[in-house]
């Protein structure tokens, strides 16, 4: 089963309520939402009162993405708005192994389900220690920052390396892949292992319902 994460960077704020009761008549299951803090990325999105407004606003799962040089801090203020995924960057944390197994199990003793994300140039093995640990893998298939950019090939064998040890580990986790997704590399991305697809420009673009479905 591939989940439809999407992302709502994308979103035409000007459009609120139309763009929202299309998402709501479409196959997505999650709405992604990216955090930037100006630091980790040079981009600037969503605070925690905008988390509360989607939450007040739709059922969907929320995936909360956090670009951001202190998650330590910031997931406490997302998980208090609502969010039902927290991902943080290993890169955030220096992949300092002692924070980040810190990180997860306050996220996971909240009850919040927790992710963990590499950037393009990281090698994916960075994630490996964090087979049995986590519920996702984000895998970023662009540089994060901003929406529309184009998807980085080298990133399906990440997905494909990632796939193969969970399966070896018995592990339960998902991996989700973000950036430049459309219904070609999204396809690419599932025939490697993915199970959640995060899609922003492509999704937006035009019509909703369909784009979501060309994904599933
Ligand atoms: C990029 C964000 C993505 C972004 C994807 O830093 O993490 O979630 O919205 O946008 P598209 O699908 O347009 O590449
Ligand atoms: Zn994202």
């Amino acid at each position: 089963m591939t989940i439809i994460a999407p992302s709502v960077l994308s979103l035409d704020y000007s459009k609120f309520e139309n763009q929202m009761s299309d998402l709501h008549a479409s196959k997505a299951q999650w709405l992604h939402f990216d955090v930037m803090d100006g630091h980790f990325v040079p981009n600037l999105t969503f605070g925690p009162d905008i988390l509360k407004a989607f939450r007040k606003a739709s059922h969907l799962f929320l995936d909360v993405h956090l670009m951001v040089e202190d998650p330590e801090f910031f997931s406490d203020v997302f998980m208090d708005a609502g969010a039902q995924m927290i991902t943080f960057h290993t890169e955030a944390l220096n992949h300092d192994s002692t924070h980040i197994l810190a990180l997860i199990k306050k996220i996971k003793g909240r009850g919040v389900q927790v992710g963990l994300s590499v950037k393009p140039k990281t090698p994916v093995e960075i994630l490996f220690p964090y087979i049995n640990e986590v519920d996702m893998f984000l895998i970023m298939s662009v540089e994060p920052g901003f929406g529309g950019q184009s998807f980085i090939p080298q990133s399906l064998e990440k997905i494909s390396a990632l796939r193969t040890l969970i399966d070896q580990s018995q592990s339960s986790a998902l991996i989700e892949v973000d950036g430049g997704i459309n219904s070609h590399t999204g396809s690419l991305c599932k025939q490697a292992g993915a199970n959640v697809l995060v899609a922003g420009s492509y999704i937006f673009k035009d019509d909703i319902i369909a784009a979501v479905e060309s994904l599933w």
